[in-house]
């Protein structure tokens, strides 16, 4: 199609798409579908403690109809990358209150995403330079772990105890309860890219012989105490979870994931959850991974809201409304540089491109400093 009318069909399409309307999301009143999704920008101090350098980002941020936070730490255990965030002491929840109050004073919403790295991590982000931990003894392949000495490659991990995984399900308890009090909006499960409640839903990192491991109802089970433990805090109208069925990020994948990912769903489906945040194929890249499954399938058997997630852009994103293939898009990487990327998108301004140098770590630089247009 020639340049002229390929801007003119998506002026067309820009008139009529609902992507810019209201919609509901359990009680809150989105005002937008377009969803900021949850950046790794590592900018919280070394405790875990992230202040008003996170408020100035996410309030620029919060004409997004949705911002999911950073992947943020339920306990030190669950920590694997330098400086993200935590949700499990009095300091970081004083820490997230500036976030949310920030936010909230330019009307917008933002879930917490409550995050276990399990495997994913290094003895030395670890309390007492322990072993990280995970369903088994099972070591992530051709993975480094970003610790403060730079790129380690990753170690076995530790297999847990039966008698020790009430204990993390009891972790994301008092996170969930830690993000009510710092006066988020709600909380989204981390249940993806292959850290810790992936590890236990797929068989290639699963190899526990208890009740947590070998059969569909064994493997989803943490992951289902984990959704009753938050909705106890939450209510479930609160509460979304974000799986990556076909993923292979962090060396994670499973032999056969659907019939896994549509027992959890029913499952879950009872406790009223918000959303399923979809990371649709292989995160970062390909949609449509050879020996994959029609991701609607997950779509039609949830009770909620569906919001997809893997480089979407303002095309893919109008299509899926238009096709009925979505209820909320995610947006990561042009939020980064775009704090208004909503406008941008509707009125069809350029986006500006991030800077990749500075996704991580460091200061302002590459944070707060990208402009709005106006
Ligand atoms: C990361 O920090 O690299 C990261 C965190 C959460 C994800 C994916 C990647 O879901």
């Amino acid at each position: 199609m020639p340049e002229g009318s390929r801007a003119q069909a998506s002026a067309q399409a820009l008139q009529t798409t609902d992507l810019f309307d209201p919609v509901k999301l359990g009680p809150l009143t989105l005002p937008n579908r377009i969803v900021m999704a949850p950046l790794t920008r590592s900018r919280a101090d070394d405790n875990g403690v992230p202040g008003e350098l996170q408020a100035t980002y996410y309030a620029q941020r919060a004409t997004a109809g949705l911002i999911v936070t950073e992947a943020t730490n339920i306990s030190a255990q669950g920590k694997g990358y330098i400086r993200t965030p935590g949700i499990w002491t009095k300091e970081q929840v004083a820490g997230w209150h500036l976030t949310t109050k920030a936010v909230h004073d330019k009307g917008g919403h933002i879930f917490l995403q409550l995050w276990h790295v399990g495997r994913v991590s290094h003895p030395d982000l670890q309390p007492g330079h322990q072993l990280p931990v995970a369903p088994s003894a099972v070591r992530a392949e051709n993975q480094k772990a970003y610790t403060y000495e730079g790129f380690k490659p990753m170690v076995t991990p530790r297999a847990l105890e039966t008698d020790e995984i009430p204990g993390i399900v009891a972790d994301y308890a008092h996170a969930a309860k830690c993000a009510k009090d710092a006066g988020f909006d709600g909380v989204e499960i981390h249940s993806a890219n292959g850290y810790l409640l992936q590890q236990f839903l797929s068989d290639k990192t699963n190899k526990r012989t208890d009740r947590y491991g070998g059969s569909i109802e064994n493997r989803t089970r943490i992951v289902v105490e984990v959704v009753d433990a938050v909705t106890r805090v939450w209510g479930g109208s609160r509460v979304g979870i974000r799986l990556s069925p076909l993923t292979k990020f962090a060396d994670i994948g499973d032999s056969n994931p659907e019939p896994v990912y549509l027992s959890l769903i029913e499952q879950i489906n009872p406790f009223g959850l918000a959303y399923i945040h979809v990371i649709e194929g292989d995160t970062g890249g390909d949609r449509h991974p050879a020996g994959g499954f029609d991701l609607q399938k997950l779509r039609r058997a949830f009770n909620g809201l569906y919001m997809a997630n893997n480089n979407y852009t303002l095309e893919l994103a109008i299509e899926a409304r238009a096709k009925n293939l979505a209820d909320l898009i995610c947006f990561g990487r042009p939020f980064i540089s775009n704090p208004d990327l909503v406008q941008r998108l509707r009125s069809g301004a350029p986006l500006a491109t991030p800077d990749p140098s500075t996704f991580y770590a460091g200061e302002a630089k590459g944070y707060t400093d990208y402009p709005a247009l106006t």
